[in-house]
């Protein structure tokens, strides 16, 4: 059974994401045909890209990028839940996102935005950042918009439209998670040769 994780891509006291990520959480431990956990970027206090290998050889010095990577190398693929700021996703999930390599590869990520427009230029910035990591996107997204699914922009209250959205998001995660795990497990071969 693939393992999802879902991303609080916001690390920003009082932030909005928490309350959209929990939603999301909720609705996918309905669900019996992949397993689901909440991943909160702050508990992982990351600082400023540190390291002074490049991801992709994996030699990792700090113990906070040992922590996030054994918790990003446990899951199949991932759903992330994205703030838009100044029309790109946040600064501390794009940092968390170049800490690592090979814990990307040949995994899956769907998408969650909130913003004015719902968050869609975040989303597609981020899809070009995955697309260099060899994670494939899917294209059901859900989006919220920071008019009509919130009161004063602060309180989470979804439109009911959401919930086929979100359930359209959670069947091509799954999917395509289960799809890429030969290609994860040639490469983990490959990798033992
Ligand atoms: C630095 C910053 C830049 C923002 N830029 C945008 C933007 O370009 N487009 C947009 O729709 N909302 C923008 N917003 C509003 C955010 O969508 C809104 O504050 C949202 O709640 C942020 O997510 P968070 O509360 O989980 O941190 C911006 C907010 C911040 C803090």
């Amino acid at each position: 059974m693939a393992r999802i994780g879902i991303i609080i891509g916001s690390t920003r006291p009082g932030r909005n994401g928490e309350a959209v990520a929990q939603w999301v959480f909720e609705r996918a431990q309905q669900r019996t045909s992949a397993e689901y956990e909440l991943i909160d970027l702050a508990d992982f206090a990351l600082p400023h890209l540190d390291e002074a290998l490049p991801a992709a050889m994996g030699q990792y010095a700090h113990d906070h990028t040992k922590n996030w990577a054994q918790t990003i190398a446990r899951f199949d693929g991932y759903i992330l839940v994205t703030p838009e700021y100044n029309h790109s996703t946040s600064g501390a999930l794009k940092n968390a996102i170049d800490f690592l390599g090979n814990e990307w590869h040949n995994k899956v990520a769907g998408f969650v935005g909130y913003g004015v427009y719902g968050g869609v230029r975040a989303i597609e910035h981020l899809r070009l950042v995955f697309s260099q990591l060899q994670v494939a996107t899917v294209s059901a997204a859900a989006t919220f918009n920071l008019m009509t699914d919130f009161e004063n922009m602060s309180t989470f209250r979804p439109a009911a439209y959401h919930e086929a959205s979100v359930a359209a998001l959670f069947d091509q995660v799954e999917s395509w998670s289960e799809a890429l795990s030969d290609v994860r497990d040639s490469g983990e071969e490959q990798a033992a040769a």
